[in-house]
């Protein structure tokens, strides 16, 4: 069988760096080498509160920034997961099997009751069950997300497992891939991840001078009070930005002037600001191409959708006969 990946981001807002660096640049060289289905996740993106009208406008703009930053839909599945309702149908046969004790005491749970006390809906609880379902349904085998996401993996391998030893072996235990440098990228505050509920991001579609004024505000190594003080770019979270977009020659000399005090911190954030522009460049512009042809985009999630609906239900034919539900034509 090929070896498929799955992964997907939820249309609950503008696509951030922390998305682009935790995730989306991690799927394009997976791409060559298995069978990807990235989807955009719109049943899960209804668990908190949000305005109807804007939901198609977020799917578009999450697929019109796959496709900008670099995923090909001619190698690659891009889908909508409630195109393919068979991720519901699975979710619900996967919740008989797992506990509700269980599903609240993970964290992002605890967090989301916490960010959204008005608001605590079944869905929150359930979501990693969904999310469970998306990656099972293809019987992928891994699932390339940001470190954010591990505890959630982890409910969708002991949901295989209890599925396997309940019913036969039917699901791989799919594991995580995540890339050490971008796996948890810190907002602009320093202190707290990237989130758009937090509004402390860079956005893929913030302009370059967004992102030079963004930067020129963004928290560094607090105890360098003047420009004549030394800094350690150990605890500065523009450093940790450095590493992701400089050069390792440009990694030394930030490190070196820093602590020197020869270079400032707005100095620092020039050259950093620079080389953020110039990988950031690129995707702005192909975003504004497809901005233009989103009929062509629809086609692109439509069609994806439509190959994933193939996979999705051969395997809730198996899942159906194994659990013993519905009829079958031979009994
Ligand atoms: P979502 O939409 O919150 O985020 C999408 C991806 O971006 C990563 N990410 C980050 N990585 C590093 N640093 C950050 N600051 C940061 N912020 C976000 C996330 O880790 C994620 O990989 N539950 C998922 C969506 C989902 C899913 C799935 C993912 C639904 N079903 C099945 C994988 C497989 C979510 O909320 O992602």
């Amino acid at each position: 069988m090929e070896k498929r990946i799955f992964s997907g981001i939820q249309p609950s807002g503008r696509l951030h760096l922390g998305n682009y660096l935790g995730a989306m640049k991690n799927w394009i060289p997976l791409q060559d080498k298995y069978r990807c289905i990235f989807g955009i996740v719109d049943y899960h993106a209804m668990t908190v509160t949000y305005t109807p009208k804007e939901m198609e406008k977020r799917i578009l703009d999450a697929a019109v920034n796959y496709i900008a930053c670099g995923l090909d839909p001619e190698k690659t599945i891009l889908m909508i997961q409630s195109l393919v309702p068979e991720h519901t149908e699975l979710a619900w046969i996967f919740n008989t099997l797992v506990s509700v004790p269980r599903l609240s005491r993970i964290p992002t749970y605890k967090e989301k009751i916490q960010q959204h006390p008005e608001n605590v809906n079944m869905g929150l609880l359930d979501y990693p069950v969904l999310m469970a379902a998306d990656i099972l349904i293809y019987k992928s085998f891994a699932v390339p997300v940001g470190e954010d996401q591990l505890p959630h993996l982890e409910i969708a391998r002991e949901i295989a497992r209890k599925f396997n030893t309940s019913y036969g072996k039917t699901f791989p235990e799919p594991q995580s891939i995540t890339e050490e440098k971008g796996m948890r990228v810190f907002g602009l505050d320093g202190v707290n991840r990237m989130s758009k509920t937090l509004d402390n991001c860079i956005y893929l579609d913030d302009t370059k001078e967004d992102v030079e004024k963004k930067l020129a505000t963004a928290v560094t190594d607090t105890a360098r009070k003047r420009r004549t003080d030394p800094g350690n770019p150990d605890v500065c979270n523009i450093f940790n930005y450095h590493k992701l977009f400089s050069s390792k020659n440009e990694l030394s000399e930030v490190t070196e002037g820093c602590r020197t005090a020869k270079i400032g911190c707005l100095d620092c954030k020039r050259i950093l600001a620079d080389n953020m522009n110039r990988e950031l460049d690129p995707i702005r512009k192909r975003q504004k191409e497809l901005w233009k042809k989103t009929d062509e985009v629809k086609k692109i999630l439509i069609d994806g959708s439509e190959k994933a609906s193939e996979i999705a239900k051969e395997t809730m034919r198996e899942v159906r006969t194994k659990v013993g539900i519905g009829l079958r034509k031979k009994s």
